[in-house]
């Protein structure tokens, strides 16, 4: 189809020439003598003005042109006498793809909650507001790759299904093709995994990290970024049951190197979308956030600070605050407790390294006090935990030990355990929630404003 996108329109449309665009009419108003169409096609947050002359389109062509609707529009361009665009464009002729009925189209009218948005998530994403998540979503996967392409690093899939349940991250789905109503068991009256398509019970991946190991042991430097799986019940504004992980696994980093390039790749993507997507921020900050764009730059700019688990638990004491969660050293830190350190206390993001082993995965490098392991998160304004990484154990006895002392089964992890036995090196990781990153880059309250489609407890709709 011969058309023009309306985001080239906006940016070197030449007053003068004859174009046709095509896109969903937003809003239309005017009087008997004049109409003037808002036309957008999702290229760009923008709308292209179009007027209708009445003497020359009848009521009856007139009639379909209505919020919704579907329509290409050829005419005129020509320079904008109103105020807000610089263009617009005299029609000539409009054709109608899709008609979309006033009565029952829901987004008649601007300002529904996104409460309300979230239970028409099939056509949430023609608001202004879904429009500009999207595309920036979209330039911050774009900026991932890029990223990691540039520093020499290997993307790498690592698989969905998983029959390994040892990251620890938290309950797994199971997948299976038995009769749920009636499956085969085993003599001790168990579901008998062994009939099931894999021959083992197999789940959804919570973490593509020990697979990227894998790579890294062999490739150097790798990444991974897929869709992963948890089925905790925890329904806050960050949490999502499906999320896409961004996670590099590097041979030869230690921690230092690990959050040197934490540090660096974050403040990158946050400025490529500060770069690529201005106008959709600038929505976003006078509709949502009015510091958005700030804080955007705040963190591109300053140094993010590092310190020990140990330091902020005594920070965290000697604050004054009543958290909901009281304060312990061996703790696991809430997001309250996060935030408190980031905004309140150093103003700016935080790497918090060395948590005591107890509360981290088997995996991680243990250091030689015996308590705690080379463990990081990066903490965010308005976030918490926005990544969470780590130098890997890559001693076999101490790996074995620990193994041992979380009950994982040596047997089912064997290949992973493998690669201490053959070559093995130092190596780091670390894994980006990625919904976790567009919530920040946004400005938006709620993880499921984030993600097309999301996934939380009892919503899997559409
Ligand atoms: O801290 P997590 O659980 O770490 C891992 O899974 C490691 N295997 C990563 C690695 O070292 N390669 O998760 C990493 C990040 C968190 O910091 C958070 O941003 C995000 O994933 N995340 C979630 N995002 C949305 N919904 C959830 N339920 C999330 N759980 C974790
Ligand atoms: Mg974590």
């Amino acid at each position: 189809m011969n058309r023009i996108k309306i985001s080239d329109v906006l940016k070197h449309g030449v007053p003068g020439t004859t174009i046709t665009v095509m896109g969903w009419v937003r809003t239309k108003r005017g009087n008997k003598n004049i109409a003037f169409v808002a036309l957008n096609d999702g290229s760009v947050i923008n709308n292209l003005q179009i007027v209708f002359d009445l003497s020359r389109f009848d009521e009856e062509t007139m009639r379909p042109v209505t919020t919704g609707a579907g329509v290409s529009i050829t005419g005129n361009l020509v320079e904008s006498m109103g105020k807000g665009q610089k263009v617009e464009l005299l029609a000539e002729s409009v054709k109608i793809f899709g008609e979309a009925d006033p009565d029952t189209y829901p987004l008649q009218k601007k300002g529904h909650s996104l409460e309300f948005l979230r239970s028409i998530a099939h056509l949430r994403p023609r608001t202004n507001t879904f429009g500009a998540v999207l595309r920036i979503r979209h330039n911050l996967a774009y900026a991932i790759h890029k990223y990691f392409h540039e520093h020499g690093f290997y993307y790498m899939h690592t698989p969905i299904i998983t029959a390994s349940d040892a990251e620890g991250a938290g309950q797994m789905f199971r997948v299976s093709v038995l009769d749920a109503a009636n499956p085969p068991l085993t003599s001790d009256g168990k579901v008998n995994f062994a009939d099931d398509f894999f021959g083992r019970e197999s789940r959804l991946t919570v973490s593509g990290q020990l697979e990227a190991e894998l790579g890294a042991l062999a490739l150097g430097q790798v990444y991974t970024f897929g869709p992963t799986f948890r089925a905790e019940n925890s329904n806050t504004p960050r949490h999502l049951a499906e999320f896409w992980m961004i996670e590099p696994e590097m041979a030869f980093y230690d921690i230092v190197d690990n959050m040197d390039l934490a540090e660096d790749f974050i403040k990158y993507l946050i400025r490529f979308a500060i770069d690529n997507c201005s106008e959709d921020l600038a929505f976003l900050n006078e509709m949502y956030d009015k510091e958005l764009v700030e804080r955007l730059k705040l963190v591109v700019d300053s140094s993010f600070e590092r310190l020990d688990y140990s330091v902020a638990i005594d920070i965290l004491k000697s604050s004054g605050r009543k958290f909901e969660f009281p304060v312990d050293w061996g703790c696991d830190l809430q997001s309250e407790h996060e935030r408190y350190l980031v905004e309140q206390h150093f103003g700016k993001p935080v790497i918090l390294i060395n948590y005591p082993r107890d509360i981290k995965a088997f995996y991680m490098k243990q250091n030689d006090d015996g308590k705690t392991v080379r463990a990081m998160d990066v903490l965010f304004p308005r976030i918490g935990e926005i990544i969470g990484g780590s130098q890997r154990e890559e001693d076999l006895t101490k790996l074995n030990q620990r193994l041992k002392e979380m009950n994982i089964s040596e047997e089912e992890m064997w290949w992973y355990v493998d690669t201490r036995r053959f070559g093995s090196v130092p190596h780091s990781g670390f894994g980006l929630g990625f919904e976790r990153l567009v919530l920040f880059v946004t400005g938006m309250a709620n993880i499921r404003d984030v993600i097309p489609f999301p996934r939380t407890p009892q919503n899997a709709e559409f």
